[in-house]
């Protein structure tokens, strides 16, 4: 068995990061028999500022031939903030329509939590965030001195009764941003939860904003009590955004599944990625279970870290044991897991866990215990 990964390894760590990953899930290959075959494309800050490019039709097109992308991070000083998120990751995401993020939230056995009196037993659930919709749509406008008047009847009826603004003067500066949640948006990504639960512990806990923003988040609820009602098996709950990330720190052993709107989902994964020990070990993965999925680390390009052979490369290789899972090669990518677990016990772990060893060190002990069965 062949399968064809396209790489994307980005900007600042990315590159040094993906490399790594690549390794061991060649390893992982080697082991449980399949052949994975890489190719990579150079998308990111450099190509952008020698060309202006940021995804070119020609990348899209080849890039859909694939099932699934291994992707680092984007992000780098030279650039102003948005452009290379928005007009890279984001616009991945969005044109292959990629509307679950698959976040997990496990501390590994050896890893310290900042939690008290929490172990690998209490830290164990998955974060589904939608990952299409809500306010990261992009819609929105800005008026005031030298950027000129925004959409003036959407103006009208959001602010100038609210706030008495003066619209039609350029001396009111303003922005809004709208936020959308769909019928169908919502009810596919819970649909994913659900199934996910039934594979779990049987519960998903929703998050919204429902008390304030009540036509986005009252319609998410409405989406997600219908969807609870098909699936009777399933224990649900509703949590207020605010309140959850209280309960993540106070009670994280409560939570099996959790299906969050996009905004809110980035938000409380930082959070859960701090229970499970740091940035350098929360993987992700941006899948569209009928087309082309994308597995990356949650953190970003770290650039200050950039080419110092010291980021830790944990969250790209999980990233790539969840693309593996996506293959259903579920054996190896349990290794891969399994591997890494190994690897903490053994001490070799980079220095953002206390340790000193490089990123590829850390690679070199992964693919070494994967080829030692162990
Ligand atoms: P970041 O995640 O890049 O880094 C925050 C801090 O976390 C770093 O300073 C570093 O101390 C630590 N860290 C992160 N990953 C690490 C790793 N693998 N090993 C060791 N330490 C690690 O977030 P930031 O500094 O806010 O953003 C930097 C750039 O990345 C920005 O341009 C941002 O927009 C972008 N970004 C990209 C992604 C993505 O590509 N998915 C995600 C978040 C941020
Ligand atoms: C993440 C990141 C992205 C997001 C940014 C870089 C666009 O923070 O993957 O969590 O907001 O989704
Ligand atoms: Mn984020």
């Amino acid at each position: 068995m062949q399968y064809d990964v396209a790489v994307i390894g980005g900007d600042g760590i990315g590159p040094e990061i993906v490399r790594e990953g690549c390794r061991v899930l060649e390893a992982a290959g080697d082991r449980f028999g399949f052949d994975l075959s890489f190719t990579e494309f150079p998308i990111g800050a450099e190509r952008f500022l020698e060309t202006g490019e940021l995804l070119t039709e020609d990348d899209l097109a080849e890039l859909s031939r694939f099932r699934s992308i291994y992707f680092g991070s984007i992000g780098d000083d030279r650039v102003r903030p948005g452009v290379l998120e928005k007009g890279i990751l984001l616009a991945l995401r969005f044109h292959f329509d990629q509307y679950v993020n698959l976040r997990p939230i496990r501390l590994l056995a050896g890893v310290s939590t900042p939690l008290a009196n929490k172990s690998p037993a209490d830290i164990d659930f998955v974060v589904v965030r939608e990952n299409t919709e809500d306010f990261y749509v992009g819609i929105g406008g800005r008026q005031g001195p030298g950027r000129g008047h925004a959409d003036l009847e959407v103006l009208r009826s959001l602010y100038s009764v609210r706030f008495g603004l003066d619209i039609e003067s350029d001396a009111d500066e303003l922005a809004y941003q709208v936020g959308v949640v769909t019928r169908e948006g919502s009810r596919r990504v819970m649909e994913y939860a659900f199934e996910l639960a039934g594979r779990r512990r049987g519960k998903v806990s929703s998050v919204d904003k429902a008390n304030v923003l009540s036509d986005v988040y009252g319609l998410w609820r409405e989406v997600f009590a219908e969807v609870a009602a098909n699936h009777p098996g399933v224990e649900t709950e509703y949590t207020f955004v605010d309140a959850i990330t209280m309960w993540f720190v106070k009670n994280p052993e409560w939570f099996d599944v959790v299906v969050t709107p996009n905004m809110f989902g980035d938000i409380i994964t930082d959070l859960g990625a701090m229970i499970q020990g740091g940035l350098g070990l929360a993987p992700g993965g941006n899948i569209n279970p009928a087309g082309t999925s994308m597995f990356e680390p949650i953190h970003g390009s770290a650039p200050k870290y950039r080419g110092m052979n010291v980021a830790n490369p944990i969250a790209t290789v999980w990233a790539g044991s969840l693309l593996l899972d996506s293959l259903g090669e579920y054996e190896a990518a349990g290794a891969v897991v399994a591997a890494i677990e190994r690897t903490i016990a053994d001490g070799v772990v980079t220095r953002d866990m206390n340790g000193t060893a490089t990123t590829s060190g850390v690679g070199d002990h992964l693919v070494e215990i994967l080829g030692s069965r162990g």
